[in-house]
């Protein structure tokens, strides 16, 4: 009989994902189990991040079952629960955490999140030993990947995120579709894109829209940048041949509201989660209507939401999700614990590779904002250089403009 040397066999390696959904989780998750499978680890599914661990657990078998990885969300669901205390619940729930780990007899710990569930991981493995391996994930592209971008000989430090490019398609199609609206009404349409506090995703919207133009939450609203604004924003309808512009605002961006005096986000309620976060929404409403007050022309509001997390997962994203399990198995291999797979690179799709990848410390990796090179301040416009980046992840959205003319008649 055949003798079975798999190196961690009678280990159990377990995945959860945590915080908000992507469409490139269920890839992360088939990968990492199918390589964990390959070196002889059982492999569960914590279900609902965090939550998961608590109580008597919510445990799912994922070894040898049959697995979607191009259908967006998550299968093992998410949740946003912090196992550490915090402000919205005092108490520590690490014991339940410890507790259930003992129970279900696991080995390894993967978790798919941004830097709450990453963090939490993290410390679970500084102060109890868990050994835990983070995989990055997030629409809003904000993780310090230290992905380096080479634009034109400069190095720039960019972020690659699991979830992004797909998003970043989503969102691109989006603001290509929503500009016939916008030129059959003459009208500005002020296009609300998530990102919390950075504008990486905001910037594919102007990846085949109907405009240049978009801020961003790198940079703060005050009373003279908004007077600056209305006026780039005038113009710029002005001399649009259709009379009509598209912009995209990230849900993010610092506004001064002239009622208070005051310069904030719009919150789209009062609630924080387990980590803190307050929900942002609702300021392409406030622009659309100070531009049809103040510039007289008409605007609307759309905000793009949850439309930029749904649907499947898109190519880039798909081997992206591939290329960075295998560099889980590097780590599973040197026992390297505390550590993140990332991409050392920004590369086109048929280079992402193993080889191009590296690990970071998992810990405190948030919050990333776009860096300098991809904004333009005074022109309220992204870069060359950013949408050299963008041309990496993406395809131009596949929307042509309406290519016909009449001949104006007059009368007699
Ligand atoms: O962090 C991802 C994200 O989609 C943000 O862009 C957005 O602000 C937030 O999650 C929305 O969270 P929720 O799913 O809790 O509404």
């Amino acid at each position: 009989m055949k003798q079975e040397h798999k190196l961690f066999k009678g280990k159990t390696l377990a995945i959860l994902s945590g915080g908000g959904d992507t469409p490139a989780i269920n890839s992360s998750i088939e990968a990492v189990r199918n390589r964990a499978s390959i070196l002889g680890f059982k492999v569960y599914g914590i279900r609902k991040g965090w939550k998961g661990l608590l109580g008597d657990g919510d445990v799912v078998n994922l070894t040898d079952q049959p697995y979607d990885g191009w259908y967006g969300g998550t299968a093992l669901r998410s949740s946003r629960t912090n196992p550490f205390p915090s402000k919205k619940n005092p108490e520590s729930r690490v014991p339940q955490v410890l507790r259930n780990l003992e129970r279900y007899k696991i080995d390894v710990l993967v978790t798919i999140g941004g830097d709450d569930t990453n963090g939490a991981a993290k410390r679970l493995y500084e102060t109890e030993g868990i050994p835990v391996i983070g995989f990055p994930k997030t629409i809003d592209n904000d993780l310090r990947t230290r992905t380096m971008h080479n634009y034109n000989g400069k190095e720039i430090e960019a972020v690659l995120c699991p979830g992004f490019p797909s998003a970043a398609k989503s969102v691109s199609e989006f603001a290509a579709t929503i500009k016939t609206t916008a030129e059959s009404h003459s009208r500005i349409i002020i296009l609300e894109v998530m990102g919390r506090d950075a504008g990486w995703l905001t910037g594919t919207a102007t990846f085949g829209g109907a405009s240049e133009l978009a801020l961003i939450p790198e940079f703060e609203m005050t009373r003279e940048r908004k007077d600056f604004f209305f006026e780039i924003v005038k113009e710029a309808y002005m001399n649009s041949p259709k009379k009509c512009l598209v912009i995209p605002v990230s849900e993010g961006v610092r506004w001064y509201d002239d009622k208070t005096g005051k310069l904030d986000v719009v919150y789209a309620s009062s609630e924080v989660d387990e980590y803190g976060h307050p929900r942002f929404g609702g300021i392409s409403g406030v622009i659309a209507s100070e531009i049809s007050n103040k510039l007289g022309i008409e605007a609307r509001a759309q905000i793009t939401g949850y439309h930029a997390r749904s649907g499947y997962c898109r190519h880039y994203d798909r081997r992206l999700t591939q290329t960075l399990a295998d560099k889980v198995v590097d780590l599973l291999l040197r026992e390297e614990y505390g550590m993140m797979p990332v991409m050392s690179k920004m590369v086109p799709f048929i280079e992402l590779e193993e080889f191009n990848t590296s690990a970071i410390d998992m810990g405190k990796v948030g919050n990333k904002p776009l860096s300098e090179d991809y904004f333009d301040i005074n022109k309220f416009q992204f870069t060359d250089a950013y949408k050299n980046f963008l041309e990496l992840v993406l395809e131009k959205p596949e929307f042509s403009d309406f290519k016909y003319d009449f001949p104006v008649v007059i009368p007699g």
